[in-house]
């Protein structure tokens, strides 16, 4: 097999469920243990300013208590930075954010907002935290990404998996030739947002990419089946893109 493409799985959404009533379950830490049983390589978390998911003690547990690599996903503002400069997980994913927005719509405009970015990309890196950047597939874009001194990028797979057709394989090229730019620019290259057993074997096979990012989707399947087994057939999907057989 090609390199081994990491599964991160994004845990927030088993909290939208525990904080749509208040109270304390379904507990995300639960399902980051089952999900480090299961096979993932890192937990993926995203710590809203308006804590409408995951909250500040969420991220105390799942830094003392889940042994797996938490990939902290942030907004570029001093409060986020404090925390993860606090916790110092193993890596901080910079993501845009608006507070009305539903999810994370599109990526961080890196270009525009250099030199906003360059002190988090800094304080982040000295303190031992593994940078990423949450960018569209735009190619001036990883240009910024590189410059800003980020080791990691992420692209967005929102329009990709939102769209059909032509305008869907359109999307895709553009994802492809990106994560190949990255690898000459030597950027490690992740992928996520939307995806799902039907749009992640396309992504899966771009053989520059090592991690997705995988979270709604699997949270949602695992109403019907359990996480273990959303998890494994998803697994199961990337690791036979990978392999390049059906
Ligand atoms: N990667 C990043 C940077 C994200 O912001 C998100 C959504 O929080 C994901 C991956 C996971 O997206 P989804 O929940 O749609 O699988």
């Amino acid at each position: 097999m090609q390199n081994k493409l990491r599964l991160g799985v994004n845990i927030d959404h088993v909290a939208t469920i525990r904080n749509a009533r208040g109270g304390s379950f379904p507990d995300p830490i639960r399902a980051a243990r089952l999900a480090a049983r299961a096979g993932a390589d890192g937990i993926t978390a995203h710590l809203r300013e308006d804590r409408r998911h995951i909250s500040d003690s969420d991220i105390t547990r799942l830094t003392n208590e889940v042994n797996l690599p938490l990939n902290f996903e942030m907004a570029a503002t001093q409060e986020m930075l404090d925390i993860a400069l606090r916790h110092r997980p193993h890596a901080a994913c910079i993501v845009p954010e608006k507070r009305e927005e539903r999810t994370t719509e599109g990526g961080l405009d890196a270009k525009g907002n250099f030199d906003k970015l360059k002190p988090f990309v800094e304080r982040l890196s000295v303190a031992g935290i593994r940078v990423s950047l949450f960018i569209e597939a735009n190619l001036a874009q990883l240009d910024a990404a590189k410059a800003l001194g980020a080791p990691v990028i992420e692209l967005h797979t929102g329009a990709y998996c939102e769209e059909v057709g032509e305008k869907r394989d359109r999307e895709l090229k553009r994802i492809v030739e990106a994560a190949a730019y990255a690898d000459e620019l030597g950027l490690e290259c992740h992928a996520g947002h939307g995806l799902t057993y039907d749009t992640v074997k396309p992504i899966a096979e771009i053989p520059t990419i090592q991690e997705l990012n995988i979270g709604h989707f699997l949270i949602g399947e695992a109403v019907f089946c359990g996480l273990a087994e959303a998890m494994e057939k998803m697994r199961s999907l990337m690791d036979e893109a990978r392999m390049g057989t059906k």
